[in-house]
């Protein structure tokens, strides 16, 4: 029988798009826990849903009883953490479900994954790996001349999200040096790619561009983001997981800083290329609005560690991986009807409203 592995959160953008690529490059099979919030859509696994090497289980981290019966029952030689409340400006609006989640709902999945780890075999115990999925927003931001943000770095985590994340980060490192669980953290950059919903920055771009909607840049757009298409990531995932060492956090990013104004600019002219219309240009539907409050201003990764010790690079150039995006994008509408219903109509409108 094949090794399994389980992933939590693997409905969301990141989640789905790790899943598809280790069933089309790894033997391991794959059980997939995700409560399917707003952000969770199986569509897009639509393509492995009968997969034998796939099973989905619906239900909350946070449910103690419940992973502790999908533990035992699938029993998996590793745990991939995904599953978060992901997003910025939905954590300014409410963060409560930001600390059920990210904060308790990581606890439980340690706690339950620490009961059902000391219950292995020796052999299996020592080969066992917790991989948290994390991001550079718990380093907070950085000055325009300040040096990217390293694995030393201080946190300091400047808005619910981050503080949540922090918080599940100080956890996982907790549990390992605590019980010796074997852990590895990740901290990432900003992704981008097929499946995003499309309430954050790239997504929510191409499609009011090709709508001919308005483009909310916040503030003087001159915020930067180090941008990584989301293949880059997963493979820097699965790096860690089967050479990362137990214990260590690594750094991963796609040395691309950007300030937003020229991400969403090079949007509008890769939408016009790929969808012309004759009028004008869909720079022109650029809005400057208030910016978000406590707008983190630069993040930026030093991913030295993980290049030296792991051998890891991404593959794609911001250039490369943008052009993909825009695409695949324009290419699926049955995808973006599928997860632009209700509750997200509902979003955009409150928050897009002033
Ligand atoms: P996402 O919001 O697209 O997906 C999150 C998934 O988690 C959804 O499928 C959702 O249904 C599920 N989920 C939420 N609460 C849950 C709960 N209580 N129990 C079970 N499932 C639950 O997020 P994403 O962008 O794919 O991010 C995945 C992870 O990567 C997160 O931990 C995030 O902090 C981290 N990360 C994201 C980025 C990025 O740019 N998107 C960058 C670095 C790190
Ligand atoms: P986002 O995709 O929400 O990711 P994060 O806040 O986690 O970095 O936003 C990326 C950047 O784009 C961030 O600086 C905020 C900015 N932004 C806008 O200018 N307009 C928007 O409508 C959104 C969603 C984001």
């Amino acid at each position: 029988m094949h090794p399994r592995i389980l992933v939590t959160g693997g409905a969301g953008f990141i989640g789905s798009n790790f899943i598809l690529q280790r069933r089309r490059e790894d033997s391991a099979s794959i059980v997939n826990l995700d409560k399917l919030t707003y952000a969770g859509n199986l569509r897009s696994l639509e393509s492995i849903a009968h997969d034998k090497g796939y099973e989905f289980v619906q239900g909350d981290i946070a449910d103690r009883s419940l992973i502790a019966s999908v533990l035992e029952k699938y029993r998996p030689v590793a745990v991939v953490h995904f599953a978060a409340e992901s997003h910025v400006d939905r954590s300014i609006h409410g963060p409560e479900d930001f600390i059920h989640t990210n904060i308790n709902g990581t606890f439980t999945l340690l706690e339950e994954t620490r009961a059902y780890w000391m219950g292995l075999a020796e052999a299996e115990c020592k080969h066992f790996r917790f991989l948290h999925v994390s991001t550079d927003e718990v380093y907070g931001s950085l000055g325009p001349d300040d040096p990217p943000f390293n694995e030393t770095t201080p946190y300091a985590p400047n808005s619910p999200y981050a503080a949540s994340k922090a918080a599940s980060d100080h956890l996982v490192r907790a549990y390992h040096h605590t019980y010796g669980l074997p852990t590895l953290t990740t901290n990432c950059s900003n992704n981008y790619g097929p499946f995003q919903f499309p309430e954050k920055l790239i997504p929510l771009m191409i499609l009011n561009a090709r709508d001919g909607k308005p483009l909310p840049v916040y503030g003087d757009g001159n915020n930067v983001r180090d941008w990584l298409f989301v293949d880059d990531h997963c493979e820097a995932l699965a790096t860690v997981l089967r050479h990362g060492k137990p214990g260590e956090t690594y750094n991963v990013g796609g040395w691309n800083e950007k300030p937003n104004i020229e991400i969403v600019q090079t949007i509008c002219d890769l939408v016009d290329e790929m969808s012309p219309r004759v009028a004008r240009s869909r720079r022109e539907q650029i809005t400057f609005v208030k910016d978000r409050p406590g707008h983190d201003r630069r993040y930026a990764m030093n991913t030295e560690k993980i290049e030296r010790e792991l051998g890891w690079k991404p593959k794609q150039t911001l250039e490369s991986g943008l052009r993909r995006t825009v695409g695949w994008y324009l290419e699926n509408e049955g995808w973006v009807q599928s997860v632009t219903s209700g509750s997200y109509r509902q979003w955009i409108a409150a928050h897009y409203s002033t």
